[in-house]
């Protein structure tokens, strides 16, 4: 029961009504044009309620979201910049340098130039090169054991998401060599334990157009016991550079291509629609617990949104045309710009639909990626979904699946609020289409009998299904938009 409100809680909400009249409930009438009468029974109720608001309002786990914070890491763009990482890390003055990549970059030009430049510069390194392609929590603990035992004091990753995702597992584990895997791991798998030390710093040299990792404080993995990805989400784990260079991604195969551009279309989409920052609860206490996925922003919107029309523009361009240098670097400027939005505002059921999508995946292995397992690449993972997430999510923020819709050129007067979702839905259908990806999940060889399993393995993915512009979605509806994924065209 509230305690019944003493003269000095009266007085003082008197103060507040009068200082701030515009909340006011005797306001929430239309046409109430009245003066306080300050004693009448009216009056006194609506003082009682405004101050049991004002009471709720000093519980933090019930009070709404009121501040966003933008973190991203210092990019540095254009062709050739790689050759700088070496002047970098004297810059650091670092002494011993891990530089992490995978086992086919590790034979082409990115790893090339960064060695050149490391040698050049006379930089102290050791290179590990047996990142795991979409790594897994065991390939992550090599890789930390890996860098235990070194303990280096900067990293430089060059590769794909794959490969910078994983060298900030390494450098968060490095500094806290006593901890168990799963603290840091999101819950509720792990115990999400926020990071309250700053990490060694790390140098990210992307080499495909697609994750946006160099920008964001994110590490994704498959957690193989329980077949889906889940991650590790703190700023602290953000690079302190992203060296962003058009020459690291011409040796991209087409389907690497496809695969991470429709990565950074679905980071631009959902981190465009995600539930507004300002509906998330709880407040955070300490800043140190605000989590890196915050919902829209102002400020992520414009990177979001000019990311998705990039996309739009360059990424047909890009995968159809492998001379088309012009469109390849809009596309790795693209995917920066989405990194900065999407790490900022997060992204929602496109994600969270994907993580038991790779992680169940037992036969499928999508052409040119050269791995001897099957897998299902991150960004056709989230794609093959987005037709239907969004036609499920445009009446719940019609506003910007018609904002969305425009970028792929359709005329604004031409939709309705009620048809939004459909339009925008509709667009990506033929969109993925052009783009030769697979027919839906049965092309992966998923059918309906495997619904159950998805669904099991959407559920713990909260931290970014409740970013959703509704909120998290229930059961039947995550099991409906599964069997709407099914086929796509
Ligand atoms: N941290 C984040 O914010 C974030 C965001 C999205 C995705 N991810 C994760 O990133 C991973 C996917 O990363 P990705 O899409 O960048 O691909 P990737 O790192 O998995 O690489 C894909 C394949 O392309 C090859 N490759 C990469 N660059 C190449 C190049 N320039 N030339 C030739 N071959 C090249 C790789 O060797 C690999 O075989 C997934 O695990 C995903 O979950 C992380
Ligand atoms: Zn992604």
């Amino acid at each position: 029961m509230p305690n019944a409100p003493t003269r000095s809680t009266v007085a003082r909400l008197m103060t507040l009504l009068q200082s701030s009249a515009k909340a006011c409930p005797c306001h929430s009438h239309a046409h109430s044009h009245h003066h306080h009468p300050s004693t009448t029974t009216a009056s006194f109720n609506s003082l009682l309620q405004y101050g049991r608001q004002y009471a709720s309002a000093q519980d933090p786990s019930q009070q709404k979201e009121y501040a966003f914070e933008m973190a991203a890491s210092n990019i540095r763009f254009g062709e050739g910049v790689t050759s700088e990482v070496g002047a970098d890390l004297n810059n650091l003055k670092a002494k011993k340098v891990a530089v992490f990549t995978d086992p086919k970059i590790a034979k082409l030009h990115p790893l090339k130039a960064v060695v050149e430049s490391l040698e050049r510069n006379k930089v102290n390194y050791v290179i590990y090169d047996n990142v795991r392609v979409e790594p897994t929590d065991i390939s992550f603990k090599q890789a930390i054991e890996f860098s235990k035992t070194h303990n280096p004091d900067a990293f430089v990753a060059v590769g794909g998401g794959s490969v910078i995702d994983t060298t900030k597992a390494a450098n968060l584990y490095t500094a806290y060599p006593d901890a168990d895997f799963l603290d840091f791991v999101n819950a509720p798998i792990g115990k999400g334990r926020p990071v309250d030390k700053p990490l060694k710093p790390l140098i990210a040299i992307p080499t495909t157009a697609g994750t946006g990792s160099e920008t964001t404080g994110t590490a994704i993995f498959d957690y193989v016991p329980l077949h889906f990805k889940t991650g590790i989400a703190h700023r602290a784990l953000k690079p302190l550079l992203g060296i962003v260079d058009p020459l690291n991604t011409r040796s991209m195969p087409t389907q690497v291509h496809t695969a991470s551009g429709l990565d950074v279309l679905c980071h631009a989409l959902e981190s465009y629609t995600a539930l507004p920052y300002s509906e998330r609860t709880p407040r955070p206490q300490n800043p140190l617990n605000r989590p890196a996925y915050q919902g829209s922003n102002p400020i992520s919107d414009v990177w979001s949104l000019h990311a998705l029309k990039m996309v739009v523009e360059y990424l047909p361009r890009a995968v159809k045309n492998p001379d088309d240098h012009e469109a390849q670097k809009q596309m790795l400027l693209a995917a920066t710009f989405a990194g900065i939005g999407f790490g900022n505002a997060g992204v929602h059921l496109c994600h969270g639909l994907s993580y038991p999508i790779s992680g169940l995946n037992k036969s499928y292995k999508h052409p040119d990626y050269d791995v001897d397992y099957p897998i299902v690449p991150h960004g056709i993972s989230v794609a093959l979904t987005a037709p239907s997430v969004f036609r499920f999510t445009g009446a719940l923020c019609p506003d910007r699946h018609i904002d969305a819709a425009v970028a792929f050129g359709v005329d604004r007067s031409s939709i309705k609020q009620s048809t939004a979702g459909h339009v925008l839905s509709e667009r990506l259908t033929r969109f993925l289409e052009d783009l030769n990806v697979p027919n839906g999940l049965s092309a992966l060889g998923f059918s309906s009998s495997d619904i159950g399993d998805l669904v099991k393995g959407t559920l713990p993915q909260e931290r970014v299904t409740k970013l959703s512009p509704g909120g998290a979605p229930g059961e039947e509806e995550l099991a409906s938009i599964f069997e709407s994924s099914m086929t796509n065209y």
